[in-house]
């Protein structure tokens, strides 16, 4: 992860470029899944936000691979059209995609043949001639099933092989695996053809700026570290709301469910961006061994502590949904959880006590991404008394999407002859110190595979260990079908047990909100109190 700091508010611009000012070393990019999804909405876009920021080295390449009979031209006309619909503000910087679509090749290619990687070797030979450069990123943009074989074709076609001064890389995307044993078979079958030091695993939550920033929040602050632990923190609610459904993806979403696509990857880099040890340094591996000793401390969670919800037909957002059962492609009786929350313990001297609850789920009322940590209440002894029967805790909200920024909640007295406590916030949001970004996300992944800094992907230690932590639930949840579903309305704030799983500790989940007022009061977290 890069770093640099600013004095205050007037340098606000200047930390707002993500990126350091050096260019990435040359290489060639090759991209698996060329034609896919992935590349088109998330890729080549970053590749082009990066490229308009003047990031990419001039002997910078990009070789397509997909099995689609296509030209080079029709490639990149193709990501015109989809460039020019999507970007906002709408329209393209055309000197910069033009700079990158001249270095933009398509190779027709069937990932499991031989015949592809011999191809895709002497392609790469002739660019790295021509840019005098042997450095090769290969993309797997691809379904998870040819991870593995094009993992060993590039290393049996002897394209793994580093030699002084070229490296070779190996960006996989997720699902990386389904459980824990096919995260070890997949670990095992690559880390026969590439070092664990060429592998990067992505997560795309380490992409988003707020998530990076947890930790510069954390340790380059004096005020938030010597609270940050069971003294002082009564719990933490991390909640990944979406509005959309499974948008078409029936037959994937069927065998994967909200617990494995979202918990032990997503919610968990959330977890150990609030959890973990302060490193010794923003070193790669001394980040991710404290990511991994902190998701080895999970204790294992018990069924009693985990809710599944499925939703039936509903409205969000005004648009009416029908039930998770009559998605095409889902089974009429389908046992898929489209929302999980869970209570997490962790047990170290830092945590021990400390529940994390985490929520996440499809069809919820507002798309956002939070992280809420309630602290201890303050010693009643003052309000005694007072009709007033307890004082609001104080909430540090960091909001990672999309209304990006942080809160703090408090009680002031309000102003006036008697004494009344009122519920404030202070509040800091992005758009209010810093220039948009115009970024999709993936610019800062793809600039750190190139510079070759591994902080923001996964080892497969980390991997591992956080498929650990959900196997238990995971083999309980398939030995048991849910009998209750479905169990929440699309738009509704998911199913009643998840609001038992916090009222039985006395606690509360916070509202689900995409857009919070400027002001951040919450009264809906700390209402007014009014003393004799
Ligand atoms: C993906 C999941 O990894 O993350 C999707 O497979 C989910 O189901 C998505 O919608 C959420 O990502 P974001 O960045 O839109 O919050």
């Amino acid at each position: 992860m890069s770093t640099a700091t600013t004095n205050g508010p007037e340098a606000a611009s200047t930390a707002a470029k993500i990126l350091p000012g050096r260019h990435t070393p040359p290489a060639t990019l090759i991209i698996f899944g060329a034609g896919g999804d992935l590349t088109k909405r998330l890729v080549v876009p970053a590749l082009y936000h990066l490229a308009h920021g003047g990031k990419l080295a001039d002997e910078f390449a990009v070789i397509g691979v997909d099995h689609n009979d296509q030209t080079t031209e029709q490639w990149c006309r193709s990501l015109t059209g989809m460039m020019q619909a999507s970007t906002q503000p709408p329209g393209i910087d055309a000197d910069a995609w033009s700079w990158l679509t001249h270095r933009m090749h398509y190779m027709r290619g069937d990932f499991t043949e031989p015949e592809t990687f011999g191809h895709l070797k002497k392609l790469l030979a002739e660019r790295s001639e021509r840019n005098n450069t042997a450095n090769a990123l290969f993309y797997l943009a691809t379904s998870d099933r040819f991870f593995g074989p094009v993992i060993e074709q590039l290393g049996r076609a002897g394209l793994t092989q580093q030699s002084e001064g070229a490296w070779r890389r190996v960006i996989v995307e997720k699902p990386f695996g389904h459980d824990l044993a096919s995260a070890q078979a997949l670990n095992a079958r690559i880390l026969k053809f590439l070092s664990e030091d060429q592998i990067y695993r992505i997560d795309h939550f380490l992409g988003k700026e707020p998530v990076q920033n947890i930790l510069v929040l954390r340790f380059a602050n004096g005020i938030f570290e010597p609270m940050w632990n069971r003294d002082y923190i009564d719990h933490v609610q991390i909640t990944a709301a979406e509005t959309v459904g499974v948008e078409g993806r029936g037959r994937f979403y069927e065998t994967t469910g909200a617990l494995r696509d979202m918990v032990p990857n997503h919610l968990f880099q959330l977890l150990a961006m609030i959890g973990m040890e302060p490193p010794i340094s923003f070193d790669a591996d001394a980040v991710r061994d404290k990511k991994t000793e902190l998701f080895q401390a999970i204790h294992p969670i018990s069924p009693e502590d985990a809710v599944r919800g499925q939703y039936g037909g509903g409205a969000v957002l005004g648009r009416s949904v029908v039930d998770y059962r009559h998605e095409p492609n889902v089974a009429q009786d389908s046992s898929t959880e489209t929302y999980v929350a869970l209570k997490l313990g962790i047990d170290n001297w830092r945590w021990a006590g400390v529940p994390f609850y985490l929520r996440t789920g499809k069809c919820l009322p507002a798309r956002t991404t939070e992280i809420a940590i309630e602290f201890r209440c303050a010693p009643y002894v003052l309000f005694r008394d007072t009709p007033v029967e307890r004082l609001p805790a104080n909430i540090l909200t960091l909001r990672i999407q999309p209304d990006e920024g942080l809160s703090v909640s408090f009680n002031v007295k309000r102003p006036g002859a008697e004494i009344e406590i009122d519920g404030v916030a202070m509040d800091f949001a992005y758009r209010d110190y810093f220039e948009p970004l115009a970024a999709v996300g993936y610019e800062t992944l793809i600039y750190d595979c190139l510079i070759g800094d591994a902080t923001l992907f996964q080892r497969a230690d980390t991997v591992e260990a956080a498929w650990r932590a959900v196997e238990g639930l995971l083999g309980a949840w398939a030995r048991n079908g849910a009998n209750d579903f479905p169990n929440y309305v699309a738009g509704g704030a998911g199913p009643d047990a998840a609001d038992r799983l916090l009222a039985r500790e006395g606690r509360k989940w916070l509202p689900m909100r995409a857009e919070h007022p400027h002001r951040a009061v919450r009264p809906d977290v700390v209402t007014p109190i009014r003393s004799r």
